[in-house]
């Protein structure tokens, strides 16, 4: 029998996991309270920007389209996946605020439904929010039983934007928590019938999934503010350079090569909130959430660190080069770039910007009030300092003559977040500072 199912929340996530799964054959209904992305992906156009959306959502044949009614698609599909958007609260937890009205709506839906149903929980919530609020409100609703009439799952995507289709259907791992065994094997199933590689696959408890969730993440933003200690440690030494330094480490087993890159500081829609998240569990269970805590401490501090460097620098206008939290995407929630943007020009310092995600002229209401250039030439030759914060591939064709300030009286300084243009080392008419790199700072 080929699976049915429904994805509800058409956003940065869930709309490139429904044209996955309509793109591999199943019959997907897509279910969003705007109705801007239902008339997108109902004419197989992408909502959200992800690159290879476009493409994926040609491929579905008609199999995926999208209604704005949960009640509609749930009575045509055997699978549901929520993935609304679960806000951080001021506590550092998730707000259920969207989730619940949904469950809400499922359970009037089950109902009525004759046949079996698993709903599954992609958003990302709190240990304990699966078995707890979420099965509360769907067995009150539906009047039937988690377990006996219908399956509940915990299953959170580990992707990034700007590889999410990558990232969904070649996964490292499939984390599911499961109310029981049949529930876990149709989702097993379906992820079967979608994931291009055999990832290993994690069954266990709605709660372990939830705190797997959170600790991966967690544990990732302290690897990533280790390297970037490293770094700081690096640019006080004479002759240290953290890429030597993190390569080696990388080379032990234990430890591994991934996202071990001195840098800046880590950002986007998931690594801060799941940090926080974790520190407030631990602290509401009387755990000490101090190291948790002193990662994302370190974390924000990696942003006055640099503004006080290029404020130190700049005597005219600091260029910003990539405002995005990572290459290929437009998000610029808690990036780096970004928020150096905004506490350089919170201290007055001129700030001019260039990211190619908005080189068309499209920026949200968080971009308001930036100046921007109009590319990446522009930017550097309109400024006295440069930082390249994000990593932009289209940024490695600038040669050392256009970065360069020859025949000024004052060379351009160039901060270096990713040591991606070191070949400015010596180059005439630039001061080039490689972060991590023991030459440059004092
Ligand atoms: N974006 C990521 O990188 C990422 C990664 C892993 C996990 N997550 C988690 O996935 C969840 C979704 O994140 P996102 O970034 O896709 O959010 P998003 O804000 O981009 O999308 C959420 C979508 O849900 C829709 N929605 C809200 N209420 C609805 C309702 N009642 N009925 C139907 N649709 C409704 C919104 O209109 C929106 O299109 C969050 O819990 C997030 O933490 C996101």
């Amino acid at each position: 029998m080929t699976l049915r199912a429904c994805v509800i929340g058409l956003g940065k996530l869930g709309s490139p996991l429904a044209a996955c799964l309509a793109a591999k054959g199943l019959t997907v209904i897509g279910v969003d309270n705007d109705p801007w992305k239902i008339e997108a992906i109902n004419q197989q156009k992408p909502p959200v920007n992800e690159p290879g959306l476009g493409e994926l959502l040609l491929q579905t044949q008609g199999r995926l389209t999208a209604v704005a009614d949960v009640e509609e698609a749930i009575g045509q599909t055997d699978i549901c996946f929520i993935v609304v958007s679960t806000p951080s609260d001021p506590a550092g937890g998730f707000s259920l605020r969207y989730v619940e009205p949904v469950c809400q709506a499922i359970g009037r839906s089950l109902a009525k439904k004759k046949t079996y149903h698993v709903v599954c929980l992609t958003s990302t919530v709190m240990p304990g929010t699966t078995g707890g609020a979420v099965r509360e409100i769907l067995e009150k609703a539906s009047g039937k039983r988690v377990g006996a009439d219908f399956g509940l799952c915990y299953s959170p995507e580990f992707i990034a934007l700007g590889s999410v289709i990558r990232d969904f259907l070649n996964p490292d791992m499939l984390l599911i928590g499961e109310s029981d065994p049949r529930a876990g094997d149709c989702l097993q199933a379906l992820y079967g019938k979608v994931c291009e590689n055999k990832p290993a696959v994690a069954r266990m408890s709605f709660v372990n999934a939830e705190i797997t969730k959170l600790a991966v993440n967690t544990y990732v933003t302290t690897k990533i503010s280790y390297a970037n200690m490293l770094a700081r440690i690096c640019e006080k030494l004479s002759g240290a350079n953290v890429d030597v330094i993190t390569s080696a480490l990388g080379l032990d087993t234990r430890i591994g090569a991934k996202y071990l890159k001195g840098a800046v500081s880590y950002g986007g829609p998931c690594f801060p909130r799941d940090n926080l998240a974790l520190a407030q569990l631990a602290q509401q269970l009387g755990v000490p959430p101090d190291l948790a805590q002193t990662v994302d401490r370190f974390n924000r501090s990696q942003i006055s660190w640099l503004a006080d460097l290029v404020q130190h620098k700049a005597k005219g206008t600091a260029g910003i080069l990539g405002l995005t939290y990572k290459v290929g995407t437009d998000v610029v929630e808690e990036a780096a770039g970004f928020l150096l943007a905004k506490e350089l020009s919170s201290r007055g310092v001129k700030v001019l910007a260039f990211d190619p995600a908005f080189e068309n002229g499209s920026r949200g209401p968080a971009l308001a009030g930036l100046c921007f250039a109009s590319s990446a030439l522009d930017c550097i030759q309109q400024s006295d300092v440069v930082v390249l914060a994000t990593s932009w591939p289209q940024f490695n064709g600038i040669t050392a003559e256009q970065w360069s300030r020859r025949g000024h009286q004052q060379p351009r300084t160039v901060i270096d977040c990713w040591r991606a243009v070191k070949f400015l080392h010596d180059e005439p008419g630039v001061e080039y500072l490689g972060l991590g790199m023991g030459e440059g700072f004092a």
